[in-house]
């Protein structure tokens, strides 16, 4: 039997500049490519130079030039404000005019940088478009970091404005994001010109005089711009993440390769035609929301669903299954923590069945590793496909899936399928040889990447090329270890970093251990992730105190988990952290984590042969089993 996805996958290696130019068509140019891709300066890699387009044309106003103008292309569903509204292409591309005339009035051209940090509001998804229509930059920065985290992004991408709202709602209680917003710009080297602020009827807040302007007043008053036509190889945004250290890696991706990969994936990956109603249940302030939420949908002409809510509570675990059956939704995707959170809390399925999800076709989870049992639950719930699929903030779309648009693959738990055309998908040992089937070692991609993948990181070719290229030359290390089996299934095991995933949200306990450690009692510590059954990872704490420490265990304890929430951001679920005597190291000094986190998780491991102390494991085992861990609380 062929199956289509090998076939493809194929042919996009064998002559990938025709592969993609074909693809390409997809797309409106304003002036055509000189070559599909540039290997003249490898390492990095350059799709489509020459060519120029507009990001905001491809998913906005052509659509309103070619028939949708009054198709719905925006829904905002948010039951914390009891809010659901909808938005024509031809109203949506209006009002991004507006706010790209705002803008401009505010001295925003090509190239500038913007900072957005917003929640899940209409308003939102209108920024990013706003900035791709000028050929600005955006760099969205999600709305549970705090003050400190949002200052590093500021000095890092030096936005000339930054677009924000006076508050976020999450379940409970109203988050002020001005506050945090007014704090990072102190701790910031870098100023912004100006603010526009969005007021927020749950919670308006106050404006800096000269600084800030009200964002309704401003976009009422501006005229509409016009699209500027910017080169394919231009950046579109730059999205920070998780590296190693606390300094986030600013993920650059540019207009033309981004454009054609997403507008090939829609129909290609997720099987969803023009027309057809899409639903990714994340944050703007992530990958998948921008991949998914705003600009895959849109530039395939379809519908996008922009969720102001959770999976359970609000205001219960039937909330994704309404939003399907009320807005026609055809596939979905979320983070396999939110169908934990769901199974948790609705067992049975009851509220699936309450529901008419006649039109639903497809659930893909991403974002984490899909436990074979989440997977396995949802299958039998909703009695449809439930697709895994892989890929990272790097690459900006999938890399291993079951492709839906070119016909499903019979499932294997706890893989992702196969890969994804484009990629050319290796396990690498240490030394740099293939590994066999079926043995784990480094999930390497052969340059260069699939158009649409980070050609760099913003003002950091060097840390791009340690970070990613100088281990396996020639290739793009993930910084994932897993296998691929005989049939070409991949299965994605673990991070071989210090990343972890909590809750689909990427962390470096790196960056946690920086906060930790900047407390002034605390002479050494440790942050490990450790199994939880509905976040999938929680980072553990362990601190070492100085000699002669004068405040109390546990209130160190609790001062640590409240830094951690205060330069981080409640984001990082930071709860549990323990004073112990010492911490487990090898003979040259090295922490052994990868040991304390198998005793945290109750696994069996064995004493590395490079031990210092094989006793310090014991204690650290007793000091797990007695608890006393710091709440914070
Ligand atoms: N602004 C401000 N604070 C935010 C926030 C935002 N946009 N998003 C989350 N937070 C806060 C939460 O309120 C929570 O604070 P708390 O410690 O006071 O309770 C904290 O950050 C941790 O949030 P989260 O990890 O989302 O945990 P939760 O307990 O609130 O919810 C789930 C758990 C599983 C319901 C939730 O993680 C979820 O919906 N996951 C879906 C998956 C997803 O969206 N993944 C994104 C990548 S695809
Ligand atoms: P992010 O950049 O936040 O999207 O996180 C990317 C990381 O999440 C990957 O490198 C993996 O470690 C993990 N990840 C994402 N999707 C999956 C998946 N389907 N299976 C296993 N791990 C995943």
């Amino acid at each position: 039997m062929t199956v289509r996805q090998v076939e493809e996958h194929r042919e996009s290696l064998r002559d990938p500049e025709r592969f993609w130019a074909d693809a390409a068509q997809a797309i409106d140019w304003d002036r055509p490519w000189d070559r599909v891709l540039d290997g003249s300066n490898a390492p990095f890699y350059r799709w489509f130079p020459g060519a120029r387009l507009n990001t905001c044309w491809n998913a906005l106003d052509r659509h309103v030039a070619g028939g949708r103008a009054e198709q719905v292309a925006l829904i905002y569903d948010s039951p914390v404000t009891g809010q659901v509204g909808r938005f024509t292409y031809r109203e949506l591309r209006d009002a991004v005019a507006k706010l790209a005339g705002a803008l401009v009035a505010l001295g925003v051209g090509h190239g500038d940088r913007v900072l957005i940090y917003m929640p899940m509001v209409p308003e939102a998804v209108m920024a990013m478009l706003a900035c791709a229509r000028l050929g600005a930059v955006h760099s969205v920065v999600f709305g549970g970091f705090a003050a400190a985290e949002l200052a590093t992004r500021i000095d890092d991408a030096k936005p000339k404005v930054i677009l924000s709202a006076s508050c976020g709602i999450e379940p409970g209680r109203v988050v002020a994001y001005k506050p945090l917003l007014d704090r990072a710009i102190e701790l910031a080297t870098a100023k912004p010109s100006a603010c526009l602020i969005l007021q927020r009827a749950a919670q308006p807040c106050d404006l800096v005089a000269g600084r800030d302007r009200d964002w309704r007043e401003a976009a009422a008053e501006a005229a509409p711009a016009s699209c500027v036509m910017v080169a394919a190889t231009d950046p579109l945004y730059i999205l920070y993440t998780s590296g190693t250290t606390g300094n986030p890696k600013g993920i650059v991706r540019d207009n033309g390769g981004h454009a054609v990969a997403l507008r090939w994936s829609m129909e290609n990956i997720y099987g969803v035609k023009p027309g057809e109603t899409f639903f990714a249940a994340s944050d703007i302030g992530w990958v998948v929301g921008h991949s998914y939420i705003v600009y895959g949908p849109l530039l395939a002409g379809c519908t996008t669903v922009l969720y102001e809510g959770k999976p359970v509570g609000t205001p219960d675990p039937g909330a994704y299954w309404r939003l399907i059956a009320e807005h026609g939704v055809v596939a979905m995707f979320t983070a396999p923590t939110a169908f934990r959170a769901i199974r948790r809390d609705d067992p049975d399925g009851t509220f699936i069945r309450q529901y008419d999800l006649a039109k639903f076709r497809t659930l893909f989870l991403a974002g984490e590793r899909a436990d074979p049992a989440t997977v396995q639950w949802a299958e039998r719930q909703l009695d449809r496909p439930v697709i895994d699929h892989w890929w990272q903030t790097e690459t900006g779309w999938p890399i291993v899936a079951n492709c839906a648009g070119l016909g499903l693959q019979p499932v294997k738990h706890g893989s992702a399928t196969r890969t994804v055309p484009g990629y050319d998908l290796c396990v690498l040992g240490p030394s740099g040889d293939a590994m066999k089937p079926g043995e784990i070692g480094a999930l390497c991609v052969k340059l260069p990447l699939p158009p649409g993948s980070s050609p760099t990181l913003w003002q950091a070719e060097e840390r791009y090329v340690q970070a990613y290229l100088a281990d396996y030359p020639g290739y793009y290390h993930t910084a994932d270890a897993g296998f691929i089996d005989a049939d070409g299934y991949v299965y994605v095991m673990t991070r071989t970093d210090d990343i972890i995933n909590v809750a689909g949200h990427r962390l470096s306990t790196g960056a946690i251990e920086e906060v930790l450690a900047s407390h002034p009692e605390v002479a050494e510590c440790a942050v490990i992730g450790v199994n939880d059954a509905l976040k999938g990872q929680v980072p553990l704490g362990f601190l070492v105190l100085k000699a002669g420490a004068k405040t109390d265990r546990g209130v160190v304890a609790a001062e640590v988990v409240a830094l951690v929430r205060e330069h981080i951001g409640p984001v990082a679920s930071f709860k549990m952290a323990m004073v112990v005597e010492r911490l487990p190291k090898t003979r040259s000094g090295k922490i052994l984590r990868g040991t304390m986190r198998a005793i945290a998780d109750g696994e069996s491991y064995k004493v590395p042969a490079t031990i210092e102390d094989p006793a310090v494991l014991a204690e650290i085992g007793e000091h797990l089993k007695g608890g006393g861990f710091g709440t914070g609380a």
